[in-house]
């Protein structure tokens, strides 16, 4: 039996006192979240990653991307040894932001993967289709491929710290909602494309997410769908308020 999920992606949203009262006000949503066996998380900046992480140890706390070396002349960026450092366990990886803004492609975010894994995270694997590959028909394809080359060599047991988030690019941040068929129809692909790569009890395991525009009003219809186990969600999570919506709509 799949947990649910509810993890909030902050992108470059909140400054550190925000996030600190974000994290602080949730404790009575993780409590109730785990009360219904729901999983619930945050992805703060990674200025924000110590403050959530103090102010509700009950909360999922992810890193928004990592770089797959330890440490280097890498100007600008963060190692998974660091986030580890800090306590943090989780991180997403080949968010369509970062596919499209900078340059992440399958095969960066494959080293990335690897990398996370083998220092213990679970890594939350973003995929998902353009609108233009999505009108031409090409959504199944693209995300066999984002799939297969992004978690070559990960292996039987690390296959059980991978979650996968199924985001259609064109439905991020636009209010452009894919139907609940739709959701299905493409999280139950990345299932069977997942027991090829791996086993069928493996991918039976792996939680699904769906993301893009998800809101409270909405949270629900895809959450019925038998492939999808959670939510990603951008801007509905940046308020206490709005996300502890989005959870009532999970119980
Ligand atoms: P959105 O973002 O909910 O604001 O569409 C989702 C995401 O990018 O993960």
């Amino acid at each position: 039996m799949r947990k649910k999920l509810l993890l909030g992606n902050w992108k470059m949203n909140l400054l550190v006192g925000e996030a600190k009262a974000f994290a602080l006000a949730s404790t009575s949503l993780t409590q109730k979240a785990k009360e219904h066996q729901i999983m619930l998380g945050v992805a703060p900046t990674y200025l924000g990653l110590q403050t959530v992480l103090a102010s509700n140890p009950e909360l999922i706390v992810a890193a928004q991307d990592m770089h797959f070396e330890s440490k280097g002349a890498f100007t600008g960026e963060i190692s998974g040894d660091m986030l580890k450092d800090l306590g943090v366990s989780w991180t997403l990886i080949g968010h369509s932001e970062r596919r499209s803004y900078f340059g992440e492609t399958n095969f960066s975010c494959n080293k990335k993967i690897k990398k996370a894994l083998s220092l213990g995270f679970t890594v939350v694997y973003c995929v998902g289709e353009t609108a233009k590959e999505y009108e031409e028909n090409q959504t199944k394809q693209i995300i066999h491929d984002q799939l297969s080359v992004g978690l070559q060599g990960v292996s039987e047991e690390e296959f059980s710290r991978i979650v996968i988030a199924y985001e259609p690019v064109w439905s991020i941040g636009t209010g452009l909602n894919a139907s609940a068929e739709h959701a299905q129809d493409i999280c139950s692909y990345i299932r069977q494309t997942l027991a090829t790569l791996s086993s069928s009890k493996a991918s039976d395991a792996i939680q699904i997410l769906y993301g893009g525009s998800v809101k409270p009003t909405n949270v629900k219809t895809y959450l019925l769908q038998n492939d999808v186990d959670g939510a990603l969600v951008g801007g509905a999570s940046l308020t206490v308020e709005s996300f502890e919506a989005l959870l009532n709509e999970m119980i």
